[in-house]
């Protein structure tokens, strides 16, 4: 079946997050509320990764069986869920998963707050890697622990780990987890086996445990090859928790189901104790029926959106280096976040947030909300049909000439 990306789906008045409300001073509250200008001449959401994309068929119609039924007691994954996952991961990854080790949680962040609950206490230190996805620090201060930065270091318009920085805060005792994103979220880097061996090497010798969360690993553009950090070897699987799902690679996330991959078995009743004490027992049932779908049947739908996308990239990346040459596109090895350096404009993080809310109208997500680092950054999500690229671009091109002339 052809899939068609560039159909609009108005999603407007659907409660979407993305569509119907907007972060002003930390709080989510309705567009209508704050943006008086809305109807004259709205704001494009290019900030929360989601996709503007219906999911594939396969899954559309075994959620809609489950809504048509009328019943919506409570559901329980079936000895098939973990099958699918298996073999997903098999398939599309090379790794040999063991259906004994998935634990299913509802969702990828409520599960590193336990995570984090669960491996560390109050005042005990946690690495991550700024710029990065803003609920790891979310997840770490929520829970009384604190982080340790080891910032990426962006050389020659690309993103690195920096390798002797982690060893220096490996080295605290305090630092008891890591937080891995790979492939990275907001700079789109696809780590290599080597790097990712590195940077497991290093915490392991200092006995660092390794959170990878893996949820972009299906999205990876090109001909570039994704490396699950369990099939590094034993030790690795041994010492790390992955955190998966197929939420973003089939835009899902509403339905919320995920599964962490703990090999230990002592780290894992560590962690399902954890999931017990907050009460968590079941998924819902689309969640269940749509991760097994997708994983199923899905595989066509994704080669089709990863061409896409990838068309998207390009696109983007031809229309900053013809029209605002000043403004460097990093790569986007992996995900549909796009990380753009407007550093060259000289302005603040406000002046820069104004810029793009107010002058350009398009809402994307801000730089520095993945860390100090990422000031003067700015992250646009991708996963649009084209024409609302091109017109969130053309904003873009229109206010950013407004302050140079
Ligand atoms: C790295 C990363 N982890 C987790 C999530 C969200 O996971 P969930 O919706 O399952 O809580 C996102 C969403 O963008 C993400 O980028």
């Amino acid at each position: 079946m052809n899939y068609d990306f560039d159909r609009i789906i108005n999603r407007n008045g659907t409660n979407s997050y993305k569509w119907d409300y907007v972060k002003r001073d930390g709080a989510v509250v309705p567009w209508d509320e704050t943006d008086s200008g809305r109807h004259e001449k709205p704001v494009l959401p290019l900030w929360v990764a989601d996709m503007d994309f219906p999911c594939p068929q396969p899954v559309v119609d075994a959620v809609t069986d489950i809504a048509r039924l009328g019943v919506y007691g409570y559901a329980f994954p079936p000895p098939s869920y973990y099958d699918s996952v298996v073999r997903w991961m098999k398939r599309r990854h090379g790794w040999t998963v063991d259906p004994d080790t998935i634990c299913f949680t509802p969702g990828i962040v409520p599960a590193l707050h336990m995570l984090v609950s669960a491996y560390t206490n109050p005042g005990d230190k946690v690495l991550v890697q700024p710029p990065v996805y803003y609920p790891f620090f979310n997840a770490i201060e929520n829970l009384q622990t604190v982080p340790a930065l080891n910032p990426l270091t962006y050389r020659d318009g690309r993103y690195y780990m920096d390798f002797d920085d982690l060893a220096v805060k490996c080295a605290d005792p305090d630092v008891k987890l890591a937080i891995l994103c790979s492939p990275h979220n907001p700079v789109g880097r696809v780590w290599s086996a080597d790097e990712l061996r590195r940077f497991g090497r290093i915490c392991m010798d200092n006995d660092v445990l390794v959170v990878s969360d893996e949820i972009h690993c299906d999205l990876i553009l090109g001909d570039r090859t994704f490396t699950a950090y369990a099939t590094l070897g034993e030790e690795y699987e041994e010492r790390s928790i992955i955190c998966t799902s197929p939420s973003k690679t089939f835009n899902l996330a509403a339905l919320q189901a995920s599964n962490m991959m703990i090999p230990d078995p002592g780290l894992r009743e560590t962690f399902q104790s954890t999931v017990r004490n907050a009460g968590l027992f079941t998924l819902n049932p689309f969640g269940i029926a749509a991760v097994q779908a997708a994983y199923d049947h899905g595989e066509e739908w994704l080669d089709q959106l990863l061409a896409y996308l990838e068309g998207n990239f390009r696109f983007l990346d031809s229309f900053f280096r013809e029209r605002l040459p000043g403004i460097p596109v990093i790569e986007t090895e992996g995900t549909y976040l796009v990380w753009v350096d407007f550093t060259s404009l000289g302005l603040d993080k406000d002046a820069l947030q104004r810029l793009m809310m107010e002058e350009a109208r398009v809402f994307l997500d801000e730089g520095y909300i993945f860390g100090r680092e990422g000031e003067g950054f700015e992250r646009i999500n991708i996963a649009c049909p084209r024409s609302i690229l091109a017109e969130a671009l053309e904003r873009i091109e229109g206010a950013v000439k407004g302050i140079m002339s």
